[in-house]
């Protein structure tokens, strides 16, 4: 076993999932304030750093993606965040992209940037302690969109950054997101997903990627927001493995799904569901930041010093997805 592939199985084994906080500064200030707290470096830390030294951090929660600014921060307990982090033996990863731009030659559809100086960026990282990192390509579904320029252009981006992610000894997240926004079918996100997954593995392929060293994080297969129809959790399950089953190499170790804008409650029920039907060798876990931080970050905002209260709603919410991740959650624990 490769040390790349140790990696994205410690993170991701006995129903550990990821835990994505690497909300830039800009995401970061629109949640802090839809709950009405100022956003400030220091604001920013203490609801990170609540969450990063929870209980549940040790049994649910196998990685964290973080943002450059935190990385960069100390906690409390005068330990950086990498160190907070990995004593849980939790392992502390890293946002490397700079952000989805409008793509030129397709005005309406994004590529993402930050190839330029990435090598450079990497090393640094790695010093601070991350050992996995993360990179989000994201696809708008229309009739006419993605097209084969965005497919093909933000593919090649995910390979670029995947080849020298792993030659700085770091597991590459790939992450290719087909947005729900839109009225379209779960059948054209079924469609467009496997054409995006598909050519991006192409890439990674083209780029001598390892694909022992590497996790997945795509959507799952839903009906848009604003679509006439909508599918059962049990068929999101099915389709969800039917398109990973046609679309994924059989090597790469785990794919942890994104929640893209799901409840919480939807994106533990739809990953449960994957998992009691999962037939294949992949784990299926969870890398969520939305459906993982959303009820402690709304108890956290009426007392912003209550570690304790806030921590007891983001376990409760951990222990849930990683029942999910192993088929093991029922809605009746919920209430409990
Ligand atoms: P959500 O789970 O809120 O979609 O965030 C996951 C993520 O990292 C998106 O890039």
């Amino acid at each position: 076993m490769t040390e790349l592939n140790n990696i994205a199985l410690k993170i991701l084994s006995n129903g550990k999932g990821i835990l994505a906080a690497d909300e830039s500064t800009g995401t970061m200030t629109k949640r802090l304030q839809s709950v009405n707290v100022e956003s400030t470096p220091e604001s920013r830390l203490l609801f990170r750093e609540t969450l990063f030294s929870s209980e549940s951090m040790k049994n649910c929660i196998g990685g964290v993606i973080l943002y450059d600014e935190t990385i960069k921060q100390i906690s409390k307990s005068k330990k950086t965040i990498p160190e907070l982090i990995s004593s849980s033996e939790t392992i502390p990863g890293i946002k490397v992209d700079t952000g989805a731009k409008i793509l030129a030659g397709s005005p309406e559809e994004k590529i993402t940037e930050g190839l330029d100086g990435l090598r450079v960026r990497l090393k640094e990282y790695y010093k601070l302690g991350a050992r996995f990192t993360k990179w989000r390509g994201v696809y708008n579904i229309s009739n006419i969109y993605p097209s084969k320029l965005s497919i093909s252009s933000n593919a090649h981006a995910l390979a670029r950054y995947s080849a020298l992610v792993q030659e700085c000894k770091m597991v590459p997240i790939v992450e290719p997101e087909v947005l729900m926004e839109g009225n379209h079918s779960a059948e054209d996100c079924f469609q467009k997903t496997s054409e995006v997954i598909k050519k991006c593995f192409d890439e990674l392929i083209i780029h001598n990627i390892d694909l022992t060293g590497i996790i997945l994080k795509p959507n799952m297969i839903l009906a848009g927001t604003n679509a006439n129809k909508k599918i059962s959790g049990e068929d999101v399950a099915k389709l969800t493995i039917k398109c990973l089953k046609e679309s994924v190499p059989s090597e790469v170790p785990g794919i942890a799904f994104l929640s893209g804008g799901q409840s919480e409650i939807e994106a533990t029920e739809n990953l449960n569901l994957i998992n009691k039907i999962n037939d294949t060798n992949f784990i299926m876990s969870y890398s969520y930041g939305r459906a993982l931080q959303q009820s402690a970050l709304k108890f956290w905002s009426k007392d912003t010093n209550n570690t304790n209260g806030t921590q007891a709603v983001f376990n409760h919410r951990a222990n849930m997805c990683t029942l999910a991740a192993q088929g093991k959650w029922s809605s009746k624990l919920e209430t409990n």
